[in-house]
């Protein structure tokens, strides 16, 4: 699918007119009868016929509270429609601001995503071109909305991709091929390199399986100074079977998203640098399997960690904040970034706290807090803020070790995760911590079983946004 801009709206060939709720009246002159049975209900569809045969499909907005998924409705109308589409069609945007027409990109796009990649017979790639039809000057917005409805993609791709073929190993060299067509630095730490460097709480968690771990670190560097604005840490568990504190088998399948957080950075760090963005911000991707073997970690094991202090393990299935821990504690030790934010499929906790609709905020700093809420309303990809109260601390005590992964009762889940990745922080006064595990895979419109939602890519873009100018 390819994205145009026209000035004029050819009423004689196929075309698209987003309507507000009730507000039939605004395009009466573009539309070929008076009063068609349509109210601009949010993503309902109607098809017209215009003089020469021409299709008009209706699409309706809703009200303003639906703007921020905006994407949903013409997502929708495109997999409901296309096949009937001409080799080109046309969008009415006269009436649409700049959001909204992005948001529109971004939904066409969304309806190109091929869940069925592993299927034999592939279904065919769709061709039209699309032409927005406004006067205003949209050339920036096109531009980004074909980017983030790619990068949504190409992030779900990965999430829903098996996990016997998206090891770590895969991530990395997804990462190095990005890097080379995005034009940014990726550098991949293999088995050797962790060792020598000290990351020892990821290696403890991949010591299970012969897909051996990685750490990837993505630069990219739209500023000429050196000083990283933002680093972002993400959980790249390509399989979490639980390890020796092995899950139940009832949705394990599932577990091959338990990388939800990597996949952001990997195509966070694309997106920026494919829209040349004037921020420094490096992505750390730890990842690992977390495997069922003779050679796994155990409960009870107590491991090392890159920031010099002891772990006990209590559970093997609390590896996320292991491997977390090893990148938080990099970054805050080597980089020093302005803003150190984490991004994982971190507790079954944060699924039951919050369900599907919000992933769960941890920070101590009240701007950031407010930021993020702010754009994860405005993009739809909510959070809400969970407590870092110091009461929790004494759940990670270890009577033979710094610290214990897992506090044993089963209460606070998230919490206390939160509270372990902060023992990895050095107090960092921009850190922040983002359980997405409900949010980052689940039902979806559009497949029988849960896949993954592309949540977080909007979120972050927006934010980095913010520190353009900052
Ligand atoms: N990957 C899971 C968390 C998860 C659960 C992600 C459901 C997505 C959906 C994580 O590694 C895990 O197993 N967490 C345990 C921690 C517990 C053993 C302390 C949990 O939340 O139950
Ligand atoms: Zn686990
Ligand atoms: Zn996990």
């Amino acid at each position: 699918m390819t994205f145009n801009q026209k000035q004029q709206l050819d009423t004689s060939k196929d075309y698209i007119v987003p309507i507000r709720k009730n507000n039939l009246k605004t395009v009466k002159d573009i539309l070929p009868i008076a009063n068609p049975d349509f109210d601009g209900s949010f993503s309902e569809h109607l098809l017209l016929y215009g003089k020469n045969g021409n299709r008009i499909y209706l699409l309706g907005l809703g009200e303003d509270k639906h703007d921020a998924k905006l994407e949903e409705a013409f997502r929708k109308l495109c997999v409901d429609t296309q096949k009937n589409w001409d080799k080109s069609i046309q969008i009415y945007a006269n009436d649409l601001n700049d959001q909204q027409i992005r948001k529109a990109i971004i939904g066409l796009q969304l309806a190109q995503y091929e869940i069925g990649e592993y299927k034999s017979t592939k279904a065919k790639a769709f061709t039209s071109a699309v032409s927005i039809c406004t006067s205003a000057n949209i050339d920036a917005v096109l531009n980004e909305g074909e980017l983030i409805g790619q990068t949504i993609n190409r992030i779900k791709a990965l999430v829903d991709a098996p996990p016997n073929i998206k090891t770590p190993e895969f991530l990395a060299k997804w990462s190095d091929d990005s890097a080379k067509s995005a034009n940014y630095k990726c550098t991949v730490l293999d088995e050797k390199e962790l060792e020598s460097q000290g990351f020892k709480a990821v290696l403890a968690v991949g010591k299970g399986s012969v897909n051996k771990p990685v750490v990837i670190f993505n630069e990219y560097k739209g500023r000429t100074d050196k000083d990283v604005d933002l680093v972002l840490v993400g959980k790249g568990i390509t399989f979490d079977s639980g390890g020796l504190s092995i899950k139940p088998s009832t949705n394990l399948h599932y577990m091959k998203s338990d990388m939800g957080g990597a996949a952001v950075v990997l195509g966070i760090i694309e997106l920026i640098a494919k829209l040349h963005l004037n921020v420094n911000v490096t992505g750390i991707v730890c990842s690992a399997e977390n495997a069922v073997d003779a050679a796994s970690y155990r409960p009870g094991d107590v491991i090392e960690s890159y920031s010099g202090k002891t772990i006990e393990i209590i559970d093997t299935d609390a590896e996320g904040r292991l491997v977390m821990s090893d990148g938080l504690s990099y970054a805050v030790k080597n980089i020093k970034p302005k803003y150190l934010i984490d991004i994982a499929t971190l507790t079954g906790s944060v699924v039951r706290t919050l369900g599907y609709s919000a992933a769960g905020m941890f920070t101590h700093n009240k701007e950031m807090a407010q930021t993020f809420s702010e754009i994860g309303y405005k993009v739809n990809e909510r959070v809400w803020p969970l407590p870092l109260f110091e009461d929790f601390e004494s759940d990670l005590h270890s009577d033979i070790a710094d610290i214990r992964n897992f506090s044993g009762k089963p209460i606070a889940g998230a919490i206390n995760a939160a509270k372990f990745l902060e023992a990895f922080t050095d107090n960092h006064e921009n850190w922040m911590h983002l359980d997405i595990a409900g949010v980052s895979f689940g039902d979806s419109p559009y497949a029988k079983m849960k896949s993954s939602s592309g949540y977080g890519i909007q979120l972050f873009l927006e934010f980095i946004k913010t520190l353009e100018s900052k």
